[in-house]
C-alpha cells in the first residue's frame, strides 16, 4: 500500500507538474501565437489562401499577405497578377489577434479596393482613391508593394518576413520591399 501511495502522489505530482508546463506553454502560445493556420482563415474569408509575406513595423504591429494561389503561375513568370487576383492584408496590432483586413482584387485589368474588419468578411472592392493615392507609390510593382515577396513566394523561395521601419503604412522605399524577399 505504502508503494502505491507513494506512486499515486508521483503521479500527481507529475500531472500537476505537466499542467502547469502545459499551462505555461499555451501562455507562450497565446502571445506568441502565429496567425491561424490558412484552413481557418480560408473558413473565415471563404477563399482558399496562402499566406507570402509578412511586414513588420518598429511598434511591432506587422500585417499579413495572403492570395489564392491562382495568382502564382503568371507572377512566378515574371508578369504582374492576372485578371481576377486577389490579395488579402490582415493587420495585426498585438499578435494573433487580426483587426483590419485589406483586399485587393483585379477587374478589367485595374485594381479595385475594399476593407473589413477580420469579425465581419465583406470582399466587394470598388475603385477607391484614398487607397490608390499611396499604392501609386508602388508603380513600378504593379501597385503591389509585396510583389517581389509574392513572386519569390510563386517561385518556391518561400514567404517573407521582414521589417519596414517607418511608423504606420508610410511606404518604404523600393529597395526595402525588394530586398525582404528570399533570393
Ligand atoms: C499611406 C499609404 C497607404 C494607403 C492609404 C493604403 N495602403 Fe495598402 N499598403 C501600403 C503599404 C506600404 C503596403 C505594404 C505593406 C507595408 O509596408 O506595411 C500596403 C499593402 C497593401 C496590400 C497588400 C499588397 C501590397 O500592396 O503589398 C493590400 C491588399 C492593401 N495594401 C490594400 C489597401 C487598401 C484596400 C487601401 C485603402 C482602403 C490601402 N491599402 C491604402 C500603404 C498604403
Amino acid at each position: 500500500m505504502p508503494i502505491t501511495r507513494f506512486r499515486g502522489t508521483t503521479a500527481r505530482r507529475s500531472s500537476a507538474l505537466v499542467l502547469i508546463l502545459c499551462t505555461t506553454a499555451a501562455g507562450l502560445a497565446a502571445v506568441e501565437k502565429e496567425p491561424e493556420a490558412p484552413a481557418e482563415v480560408e473558413a473565415r474569408y471563404g477563399l482558399d489562401l496562402v499566406p507570402y509575406a509578412t511586414v513588420r513595423r518598429s511598434d511591432g504591429s506587422y500585417r499579413r499577405m495572403w492570395t489564392p494561389p491562382e495568382t502564382f503561375a503568371a507572377v512566378a513568370a515574371g508578369g504582374p497578377p492576372p485578371e481576377g487576383a486577389r490579395i488579402l492584408m490582415e493587420t495585426y496590432y498585438s499578435p494573433g489577434r487580426v483587426s483590419m483586413v485589406f483586399h485587393m482584387e483585379k477587374v478589367g485589368g485595374r485594381w479595385r479596393y475594399g476593407a473589413f474588419p477580420a469579425s465581419s468578411p465583406d470582399l466587394a472592392t470598388r475603385p477607391q482613391a484614398s487607397c490608390i493615392s499611396c499604392h501609386a507609390g508602388a508603380a513600378e510593382t504593379d501597385l503591389v508593394y509585396t510583389l517581389p515577396s509574392l513572386r519569390a513566394f510563386a517561385s518556391g523561395r518561400g514567404a517573407s518576413d521582414f521589417t519596414c521601419a517607418r511608423g504606420g503604412r508610410s511606404p518604404c522605399d523600393a529597395e526595402t520591399y525588394r530586398r525582404g524577399a528570399p533570393p
